[in-house]
């Protein structure tokens, strides 16, 4: 395949950006997105040009470290992370946008890379749980109905990498939040500090920037790991019981 690609340059946050375009030839179908970026930064760096700045670590969709705006879709066109997306979902010679994850809370650190840290401070500001889990034969002294074992598993699944403040016009983190809040919520052992977990979580939200949930979906629309929306009514109910315990 034969490729056009219209890239993002911005040496730090300070300095203004700009597209800048790249050919690229001889790509195979077979290879993930990424992979097609590591030719780019191969052929730039033998003509001496700065390769361009991206995020990745496990390559295999289970660390949430990648995530490009592709052709302005948050991990480009198929329900994936951008590691796991394969140029066989793009035709020869086609012309393809490549941006970072646009979004106030995260600011851009160079070309693709941005500081997604504030994702962080979300989880920290939730705190600890207090309840003793034992060793791992007490698991089993803790019933869990399978109903919530299942929700909770399922949305422990996200990888936390920030597609979803990227799709949302409001740059919200709440379908994140959602899954964050539920997983905990659903078992026995995160009752404790549910309450306070919700408000501090809610509060640091808010404090870095990431804007209001107005219901327009494009954050579950643009998941990799299919984070369901009713996550996000989850995440407003507790906070609403929260309040009413006088948190
Ligand atoms: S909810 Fe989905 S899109 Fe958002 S951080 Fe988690 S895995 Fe990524
Ligand atoms: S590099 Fe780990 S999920 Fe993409």
């Amino acid at each position: 395949m034969n490729l056009t690609l219209k890239i993002w340059r911005q040496p730090d946050a300070a300095t203004p950006g700009a597209m800048h375009t790249y050919e690229v030839s001889d790509i195979s179908p077979d290879m993930s997105f990424l992979e097609m970026l590591d030719v780019l930064n191969e052929e730039l760096q033998a003509r001496d040009e700065e390769p361009i700045a991206f995020d990745s670590d496990c390559r295999e969709g289970i660390c949430g470290m990648c995530g490009l705006m592709i052709n302005g879709d948050a991990h480009g066109p198929e329900v994936t992370t951008t590691c796991q997306l394969h140029m066989r979902s793009f035709s020869d010679g086609e012309t393809i946008t490549i941006e970072p994850w646009r979004a106030t809370a995260f600011p851009v650190i160079k070309d693709l890379c941005v500081d997604r840290r504030a994702l962080d401070r979300m989880i920290a500001a939730g705190g600890y749980i207090s309840v003793n889990t034992g060793a791992a034969p007490d698991a089993h002294a803790t019933p869990v109905p399978k109903d919530k074992a299942d929700r909770a598993f399922d949305v422990a699944t996200c990888i936390g990498c920030g597609a979803c403040v990227a799709a949302c016009p409001n740059g919200s983190a709440s379908l994140f939040l959602g899954a964050k809040v539920t997983h905990l919520g659903e078992l026995p052992q995160g009752q404790a500090e549910r309450d306070s977990r919700v408000v501090n979580m809610v509060s640091q939200h808010d404090h870095e920037g990431f804007g209001g949930c107005t219901n327009i979906g494009q954050c579950t629309a643009a998941c990799p790991k299919e984070i369901p929306l009713d996550v996000i009514s989850q995440l407003n109910k507790d906070l609403r019981t929260a309040i009413r315990h006088g948190h």
